[in-house]
């Protein structure tokens, strides 16, 4: 099969946010959010905190479902509660979904990640994967955070000069948290404009 990522608009070095099904040995069915980093046109990787029950069941099973939607309820779904079990597939894939990939974990590496702003020294397993099967059901980009955050940051900007004090300070706070994301998973292209933003905060008088 010949697999290529781009055709969901996901390009290599680039992290993207899916939804990750998986099934426990007990053949329990589970859905949570996931950032999946694109490495090639038919290899991922993820990392993920220790405790989850996606983690386990991928180390029990060596492999897993990206699944790629911009649907919004499924994501809240799937991180406040699960997925219903009958809104899976019977190939773990969820029903209706725009486009899944299967995974094949071809290896597990112990991480602990500083910088993200959880809790310090926080365990996380690396999944290095091949995808070895491909659909796509509708035409989709899988979701990244950066141009949202771009936009957000931009609409506060026009702001900043006309608010008071207390949220200028919450607009600064909102602005580094997004130039941290944007650095992670935007493009050159989002992260020249957030640094560009910035230069003009500093032009204004603040410390972003
Ligand atoms: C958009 C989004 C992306 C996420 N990405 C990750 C990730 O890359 N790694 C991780 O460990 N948790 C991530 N999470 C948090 C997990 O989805 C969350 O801990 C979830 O409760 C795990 O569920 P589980 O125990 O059913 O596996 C993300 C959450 C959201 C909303």
């Amino acid at each position: 099969m010949n697999i290529n990522l781009s055709s969901v608009g996901m390009e290599k070095g680039r992290q993207y946010e899916t939804i990750i099904t998986t099934i426990s040995s007990e053949g329990k069915k589970n859905a949570a959010p996931i950032g999946v980093i694109c490495t090639g046109k038919d290899t991922v990787i993820c990392r993920i905190f220790k405790g989850s029950t996606t983690l386990e069941n991928i180390i029990s099973q060596r492999e897993f479902i990206v699944n790629i939607t911009e649907n919004p309820q499924l994501f809240t779904l799937a991180t406040i509660d699960n997925i219903p079990e009958n809104n899976f597939d019977e190939n773990n894939s969820i029903k209706n979904i725009e486009s899944y990939f299967k995974c094949e974990v071809k290896d597990l590496i112990e991480a602990i990640k500083k910088s993200d702003p959880v809790k310090k020294d926080s365990e996380a397993i690396v999944i290095k994967a091949k995808v070895t099967e491909h659909v796509i059901n509708k035409n989709i980009k899988a979701i990244n955070r950066a141009m949202g955050l771009l936009i957000e940051t931009l609409v506060n900007f026009t702001r900043i000069d006309i608010v008071d004090d207390k949220q200028k300070e919450y607009y600064l706070g909102r602005f580094q948290e997004a130039k941290r994301v944007i650095n992670k998973v935007g493009s050159k292209e989002e992260q020249k404009s957030i640094n560009r933003i910035k230069k003009e905060l500093i032009k204004k008088g603040y410390s972003p």
